[in-house]
C-alpha cells in the first residue's frame, strides 16, 4: 500500500526485479513478474488462470461489473466476443474518420489560440491537451459525439480533475482484498462511488452514458454503424452498455494521453531523434506519400515513426497496474517453481520493458533499437512491448484505437508546428498511480513553413 501510494511504484517494482529476478513476492499472497512467458501463460486463450480480485477495483459502477472488472471468465469471454467487432473497427467503419476529426480539432485549437510570435509567449499545456484529444476521440466513439474538450479548451464537468483525485486516492487500495471486501460489505462503496446524479466527474459521465444509450432504444431510434449500435445489435443489455461506455472513457483516455505525453517529452528533449523524425515527415509530405491527415496505413510505411511509437510505449508504459491473475486451485509449476493455488501474480510492466533484449541503454529513448537488430530479435522485442496492453484473453480491447491515435498524432503535430519546452529544468511533473498523472508540460508553439507542411 505504501508503495502504491508513493507515485513511484514502478521504480520500486523495477528495483525488486533487478535485485531478486523476474518473479518476486510483493505481498502475503502476491507475486509480480517481468517474465514475458509467464504473462503469456497466465493470459492465453485457454489458460486455467483466472482474474484475481485486483480487478474488482476496476468497477466504476459498484452495482455492475464492466468487461474489465468481470471476474467470471466465462461471462467475460462471452461478452468480449460480442464487443470485439466494434473495437476492431469491423462493425464500426468510421473509427479512423472519428480520430481524424478530433485531430483536426486539436490542430485548429493550437492555430487559433496557442501560436507564439516573437516575445509574445502563449504557453500551451500539451499534457492537458493530449487528454482533451483522447477524451474527444473516446467520447465520439463511445457516445456518438465528441464532448468538445478541444473546442472548449476546458476540463468539461471537471472530469480530469475529479478522476485524478479519485484515482490517486483509490490506487493504494486497488487489489487490497480486505479493504475492498469491507467497502462492499459495509455498503460504504455505494456512498463514495460515482452516481449519475452528480453534476460533475464520473457521475456526470454516467448520466451522459445513460442518455446516449437511451436514445438508441427510443421508439424512433435509428440503427447506427458505431460502437453503441454494434453493442445493441449484438444483444448486450442496455444497462451493461452504459457500464461499458463508462469504462471506455476511463480505460481509453488517460492511457493513450500518457503515451502521447511521454513520447512527446522524449521527442522534444532529444534533438537528434526529433531532427531525424522531421526528415522522415518532410520527405513523406514532399514526395506525396501521405494524405492530410496521415492515414494509418501510410503511417505504417514510415519506419522511424513506427520505431518512435514503440519506443514511447516501452520507455514509459502507459498503464502500470498489476492486473494480477490467480493461480488455479490445484497450483501450477512454472520453470521448476511451485505456485500454490490462489496465489496472485501481477505484471511488472516497467521492469518488463527494461529486459536485456532491449540493449544496455534501456533507460535512453533511442528509437534506432527497433531498426538495427535482426528480424527475430526485433520481432521478440515487439511482442514484449505489446504486453503493455496485456495479452490474449484479457488483452486491451482498445489497442487498435490507441494505435490509430499514436500512428497519427506525432506526425501531424510535427508536420505543422515547432515546439520548444518552456521550462527546461522541470519540463513537467509526473507520478504513477497505476495510471500516470502528468501535468504542466508547457511548450511554446510556432507554425512551421506552410508550403513544406501541406
Ligand atoms: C496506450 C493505450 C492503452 C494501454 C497501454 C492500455 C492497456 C490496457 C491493459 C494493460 C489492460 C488490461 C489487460 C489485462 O487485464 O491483463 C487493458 C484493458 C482494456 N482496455 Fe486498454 N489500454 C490502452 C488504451 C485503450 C483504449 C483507447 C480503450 C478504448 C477505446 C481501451 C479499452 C480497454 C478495455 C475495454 C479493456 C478490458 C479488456 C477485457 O477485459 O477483456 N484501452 N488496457
Amino acid at each position: 500500500m505504501k508503495t502504491q501510494k508513493s507515485g513511484k511504484q514502478h521504480m520500486r517494482y523495477r528495483e525488486l526485479s533487478d535485485k531478486y529476478g523476474s518473479l518476486v513476492r510483493i505481498g502475503p499472497n502476491t507475486l509480480t513478474t517481468s517474465d514475458p512467458e509467464l504473462i503469456r501463460r497466465m493470459s492465453a486463450a485457454r489458460s486455467v488462470y483466472r482474474r484475481s480480485d485486483w480487478y474488482t477495483g476496476m468497477r466504476v459502477d459498484p452495482h455492475l461489473d464492466n468487461i474489465l472488472s468481470e471476474l467470471d471468465t466465462d461471462v467475460h469471454d462471452k461478452r468480449r466476443a460480442k464487443m470485439a467487432g466494434a473495437y476492431a473497427g469491423r462493425e464500426n467503419p468510421q473509427l479512423e474518420k472519428d480520430v481524424d476529426d478530433q485531430l483536426a480539432s486539436w490542430m485548429n485549437l493550437i492555430r487559433t489560440k496557442y501560436i507564439s510570435n516573437g516575445d509574445s509567449l502563449k504557453p500551451m499545456d500539451i499534457a492537458l491537451q493530449a487528454q482533451y484529444f483522447t477524451l474527444d476521440v473516446i467520447t465520439s466513439l463511445a457516445y456518438g459525439r465528441a464532448f468538445g474538450y478541444l473546442a472548449r479548451d476546458e476540463d468539461i464537468y471537471d472530469y480530469i480533475k475529479l478522476a485524478e483525485e479519485f484515482v490517486s486516492t483509490a490506487a493504494p487500495i486497488v487489489g487490497v482484498t480486505p479493504i475492498q471486501n469491507f467497502l462492499y460489505r459495509s455498503g460504504l462503496i455505494f456512498k463514495i462511488a460515482p452516481n449519475p446524479e452528480d453534476p460533475k466527474g464520473f457521475g456526470r459521465l454516467m448520466a451522459e452514458a445513460k442518455a446516449s444509450v437511451n436514445e438508441r432504444y427510443g421508439a424512433d431510434a435509428k440503427e447506427r454503424q458505431d460502437m453503441i449500435g454494434a453493442f445493441v445489435r449484438n444483444g448486450i443489455p442496455q444497462k451493461q452498455i452504459e457500464a461499458e461506455l463508462l469504462l471506455q472513457i476511463i480505460a481509453g483516455s488517460d492511457t493513450t494521453a500518457s503515451a502521447i505525453r511521454s513520447t512527446l517529452l522524449r521527442l522534444l528533449t532529444s534533438p537528434r531523434v526529433l531532427a531525424k523524425l522531421r526528415e522522415e515527415v518532410d520527405a513523406a509530405v514532399a514526395e506525396g506519400r501521405v494524405s492530410s491527415p496521415i492515414q494509418q496505413k501510410e503511417s505504417k510505411e514510415l519506419p522511424y515513426l513506427q520505431a518512435i511509437v514503440k519506443e514511447g510505449l516501452r520507455i514509459n508504459p502507459p498503464f502500470l497496474g498489476q492486473v494480477a491473475k490467480q493461480v488455479p486451485a490445484g497450483g501450477d509449476t512454472y520453470n521448476g517453481i511451485y505456485l500454490p493455488g490462489g496465489t496472485h501474480i501481477g505484471h511488472n510492466v516497467y521492469a518488463l520493458q527494461r529486459l536485456p533484449i532491449f540493449g544496455t541503454d534501456i533507460d535512453t529513448f533511442r528509437p534506432e533499437r527497433w531498426l538495427e537488430g535482426d528480424h527475430e530479435t526485433t520481432r521478440e522485442m515487439e511482442k514484449i512491448v505489446e504486453l503493455v496492453f496485456g495479452y490474449g484473453r484479457w488483452s486491451c480491447m482498445g489497442k487498435n484505437v490507441a494505435y490509430l491515435e499514436m500512428d497519427k498524432v506525432y506526425f501531424e503535430l510535427l508536420r505543422h508546428f515547432d515546439f520548444d519546452v518552456v521550462n527546461a529544468e522541470k519540463p513537467w511533473s509526473s507520478q504513477n498511480f497505476n495510471i500516470w498523472m502528468q501535468h504542466e508540460f508547457f511548450v511554446r508553439v510556432t507554425e512551421r513553413n506552410v508550403s513544406k507542411a501541406r
